[in-house]
């Protein structure tokens, strides 16, 4: 497993294997690995002959007051959890070289980052799209893989990706939950403690309980209502939303029609975590 630190490093890798007629997956993250991830790289190695895991915790996205310095960083543990899946590369650049001096551009999603995470934390996707378009380029991947968990993401990266002509086939991967309790797995899940883990866990149900309420018909802002009172009750100090939208173009759905997927959203915050979720009605 090569660790490549410099885009230079990255594109010499890619270009040789681009010569022996070998494709490449680009599996990006921020680090902190975790079995969510490495189901990522499975299905990155299902599709690719070569697959590189990006890790680099990008302070464009994270606001002011956000967790950026908190950011669980582990390259040495996440290089060992790599190792066993025999990935032929972990690109970890610097910030220096992923936004040199004089850096200027910036990449902005119209529409799709208006509402939810887009609302919740202003300039947070132009953080993402403008970092996820520079790995798409540098790697000049065939493939790139995300994680469904942060769906929105996965819109605003298909678009970007679309609009500037990038030509990666860009696959969503399944959210990945732990088995018992459903919880999805997050890097940020490591800021829970006992308490905050036990209330965490009952996310996932009650947001499962309120798809199934607006797919039999329930009166959205009672089921909604309904939903916000379980999540405070079961400990969350603030929910930043909770709704039901079009699973692509992310329009707000208040009156569920089986013609049009849709999907209900959630974020909220415990203690020092925020929290999000996602699945479809
Ligand atoms: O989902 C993440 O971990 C990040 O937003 C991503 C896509 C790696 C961009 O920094």
């Amino acid at each position: 497993m090569q660790i490549f630190q410099t885009v230079a490093a990255l594109r010499a890798f890619q270009q040789d294997i681009r010569a022996k007629g070998q494709t490449l997956a680009l599996v990006p993250t921020m680090g902190a690995l975790h079995e969510g991830h490495l189901s990522l790289v499975k299905l990155a190695q299902d599709k690719a002959d070569h697959v590189v895991v990006s890790i680099f915790v990008n302070p464009t996205q994270f606001g002011p007051n956000e967790d950026f310095d908190a950011y669980p960083r582990m390259i040495e543990a996440d290089t060992l959890k790599l190792k066993p899946l025999k990935i032929s590369g972990v690109f970890a650049p610097s910030v220096a070289e992923m936004y040199p001096k004089g850096f200027a551009s910036n990449i902005s999603v119209r529409g799709l980052t208006d509402c939810l995470c887009g609302a919740a934390r202003p300039g947070h996707f132009d953080g993402v799209a403008t970092v996820v378009s520079k790995l798409l380029l540098q790697s000049r991947a065939d493939f790139a893989v995300f994680g469904e968990k942060d769906w929105q993401q996965l819109q605003v990266i298909r678009r970007v990706n679309a609009d500037l002509n990038i030509d990666c086939d860009i696959i969503g991967a399944p959210i990945y939950r732990d088995a018992e309790t459903g919880l999805a797995l997050s890097s940020r899940n490591a800021y829970l403690d006992a308490a905050e883990l036990r209330s965490a866990n009952q996310l996932n149900v009650i947001l499962k309980q309120y798809a199934q309420d607006i797919r039999d018909g329930a009166e959205y802002d009672i089921a909604t209502a309904d939903a916000t009172q379980k999540i405070i009750k079961a400990g969350f100090q603030k929910i930043d939303y909770l709704e039901c939208r079009e699973a692509e173009s992310l329009k707000a759905v208040h009156h569920f029609d089986a013609k049009t997927p849709c999907r209900v959203f959630v974020a909220a915050k415990i203690g020092k975590a925020r929290l999000i979720d996602n699945m479809a009605v």
